[in-house]
């Protein structure tokens, strides 16, 4: 309950400072990253499937480790949009987010505690940095039945292992089927 509390209390916080509803349809950026997350959403799945069914869960460590930070990178350079991925337990280093991302995440967390729905859920917000103010967009990505394999409690042995060598760091494991897992981030210069 304290939780739930803290997070009404950030959530307002953001509110006051000036949030764009990412459910407005009204609004072109939102709008705009939407279709970008999207189509990150698709080419990543289409990979990681492919993947799988060529060489099994642990070819498809491989291929994540090399495809998904290319097709962010591919999408940032074609949009003008910084695309990237973060999660409160990253795998990859790389993925940290920064405080302001972190702050949605937690948020995330508990309007799913909430009981809401996190396939839709999103959350954007215009911030001022000190090149002027940036438009900034986070689309929740919840945990699906074939993330458990690489993301769930249970790894087999050899799946460790694979993740392991690569990312000794990791701490994206013990997640459950509905988790939040994570988050595609996005930010413009407005
Ligand atoms: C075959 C194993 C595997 C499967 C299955 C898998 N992932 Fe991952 N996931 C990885 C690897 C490896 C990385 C690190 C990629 C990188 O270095 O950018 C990763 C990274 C991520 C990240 C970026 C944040 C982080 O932790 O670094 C998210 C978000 C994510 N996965 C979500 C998912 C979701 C959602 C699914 C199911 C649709 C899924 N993953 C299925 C292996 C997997």
């Amino acid at each position: 309950m304290k939780v739930m509390m803290i997070g009404s209390a950030a959530l307002t916080t953001i509110l006051a400072t000036g949030v764009v509803s990412a459910e407005a349809p009204a609004n072109p950026h939102a709008e705009e990253a939407k279709v970008i997350v999207q189509e990150f959403a698709t080419t990543l799945q289409g990979e990681l499937q492919g993947a799988m069914q060529a060489g099994g869960p642990t070819n498809a460590i491989a291929v994540c480790q090399e495809r998904a930070p290319a097709i962010a990178a591919e999408l940032s350079e074609r949009t003008g949009w910084q695309v990237a991925r973060t999660s409160l337990k990253p795998r990859n280093p790389n993925h940290v987010p920064d405080a302001w991302e972190e702050q949605v995440l937690v948020e995330f967390d508990a309007r799913r505690a909430a009981g809401e729905d996190v396939q839709p859920m999103a959350f954007a917000e215009v911030v001022e940095t000190p090149d002027g103010e940036t438009f900034r967009f986070m689309k929740a990505i919840p945990t699906a039945e074939v993330c458990i394999l690489c993301h769930g409690s249970d790894l087999t042995p050899e799946l460790v292992e694979a993740i392991d060598e690569r990312y000794p760091e990791d701490m994206a494991r013990g997640y459950s089927l509905g988790d939040v897992r994570g988050a595609f981030s996005l930010s413009k210069p407005l």
